[in-house]
């Protein structure tokens, strides 16, 4: 699918009738390496079609994993973590975090050299935070800027299991760890600061493998995941696009079915609940461990709130599309202990304060915080600085607006949402 690289949206439109989004990003990626390591056939449907998890399919056929594409249907021959090979090219993860970090820690325990790099954002984005602890465990991994920085040179196997302590709550550094550990002899044991995100968790159990949670530790000792049969459920932060926009456009009123429910990703609704937003959730079944179920939303008027600590990893997705609906909020809402933002797919500190600014709001900002005044964003020129999520925030903020924005960078949207400008279109009855 062509994306043009420039989007024109005049506003303000209601959103309206109701809409499927693409499957979950983080469960669309852990499908395709769970199956991997798994032995036998697995089939997912409906994985997220944008160029993040097109690179951990790729970049699981370069490890001579046989996966097949029919449809919206894929199939993966697994043939165990044993049957992954040497491959002979870097390992190239594009845009996307969780494969660099999350195949890392597969890559941990093969005895082979493997390589990864990424685009000119990932290999700026800190690997310290896997590199450290696979090394703790007994992998030889090497990387740029004293080993900090992509490209990673991993030569894996013997692994032990330890204990770790990780100085920041990340569901990628818990994934790799956990990968590692189903690998290592003895037991591994992560404990994290606060709660991230918890896929891996719930579908790793689900899927038999020796993984339990309590509370903030996660415990794994050697194994593997049994194959898969799964429909990918919508992705909730491509949800929170549209949650926001039917929240912010008077006269919107609008369902998103079949969405992941997992309580730590749809902490969004929480903050927006907060706000003065009208949202229901309607959980109507489950898939390996994570609840599905449909979201209803009608506009609404927003009050400024706080948004920190705990609740910073459970939303951090979606501060960006969050921004935007304090752009349009009576008052001042604080966003604290948002340091990560800094090293996402863009430093969204900076990006979505020029975003806010370009909407002719006021926005402070801190190394790890954003202070939003609401007030009425005007038309304007916008742009994505590459970023995925900032480009679909900046559309939502024009689709409320009056008069007509542009938002420049608009390609950046085939990381994770290729269908956002149909699915935009459809809603706002412009087709
Ligand atoms: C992800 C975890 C989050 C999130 C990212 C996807 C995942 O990052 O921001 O987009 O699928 O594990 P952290 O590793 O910082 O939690």
């Amino acid at each position: 699918m062509s994306i043009p690289n420039e989007f024109t949206i005049a506003g303000p439109a209601p959103l309206r009738g109701r809409l499927r989004v693409p499957g979950d990003k983080g469960i669309s990626h852990r499908a395709l390496l769970f199956a991997a390591m798994a032995v036998g056939r697995s089939r997912a449907i409906g994985l997220a079609g944008g160029d993040d998890v097109a690179r951990t399919r790729l970049l699981l056929r370069d490890l001579g994993v046989d996966i097949t594409a029919a449809g919206s249907a894929v199939t993966v021959e697994g043939r165990g973590v044993e049957g992954l090979v040497e491959p002979a090219y870097v390992l190239d993860c594009g845009n996307s975090g969780t494969t660099m970090r999350t195949t890392a820690g597969l890559l941990a325990g093969r005895p082979f050299l493997s390589v990864l790099s990424g685009d000119a954002s990932l290999v700026q984005r800190p690997m310290g935070r896997i590199v450290e602890p696979l090394r703790a465990m007994g992998a030889h991994v090497d990387a740029r800027a004293n080993g900090t920085l992509a490209p990673l040179a991993i030569v894996g196997g013997g692994l032990r299991g330890c204990e770790h302590h990780p100085p920041v709550a990340s569901a990628q550094v818990k994934t790799a760890l956990v990968l590692a550990g189903l690998q290592a002899d003895g037991t591994t044991e992560i404990t994290e600061p606060c709660p991230s995100r918890d896929h891996t968790e719930r579908m790793l159990a689900a899927l038999g493998a020796p993984v339990t949670a309590d509370g903030r530790t996660v415990r794994v000792s050697a194994g593997a995941p049994a194959p898969l049969e799964l429909t990918v459920p919508g992705d909730p932060s491509s949800a929170a696009f549209w949650v926001v926009g039917a929240t912010i456009t008077p006269g919107s009123d609008l369902v998103i079915e079949g969405v992941a429910c997992n309580p730590t990703r749809i902490a969004f609704v929480d903050v927006l609940r907060r706000m003065g937003a009208t949202i229901d959730v309607d959980v109507t079944g489950e898939e390996l461990g994570e609840p599905v179920g449909d979201l209803h939303v009608t506009a609404s008027a927003l009050q400024a709130t706080t948004i920190g600590g705990d609740e910073i990893p459970l939303v951090q997705d979606e501060l960006p599309v969050l921004a935007v609906a304090a752009a349009f909020a009576d008052g001042v809402t604080a966003i604290s202990d948002a340091g990560e933002l800094r090293v996402k797919e863009s430093d969204r500190i900076s990006t979505v304060e020029s975003l806010l600014a370009g909407l002719g709001i006021g926005v402070e900002t801190a190394a790890d915080a954003l202070s939003i005044r609401g007030g009425r964003p005007r038309a304007s020129r916008l742009t994505s600085y590459g970023d995925h999520r900032l480009a679909m925030a900046a559309a939502i903020a024009a689709n409320a607006t009056d008069g007509e924005s542009v938002v420049d960078g608009w390609r950046a949207i085939a990381v994770s949402y290729p269908e956002f400008t149909d699915d935009l279109m459809t809603v706002t009855g412009r087709v």
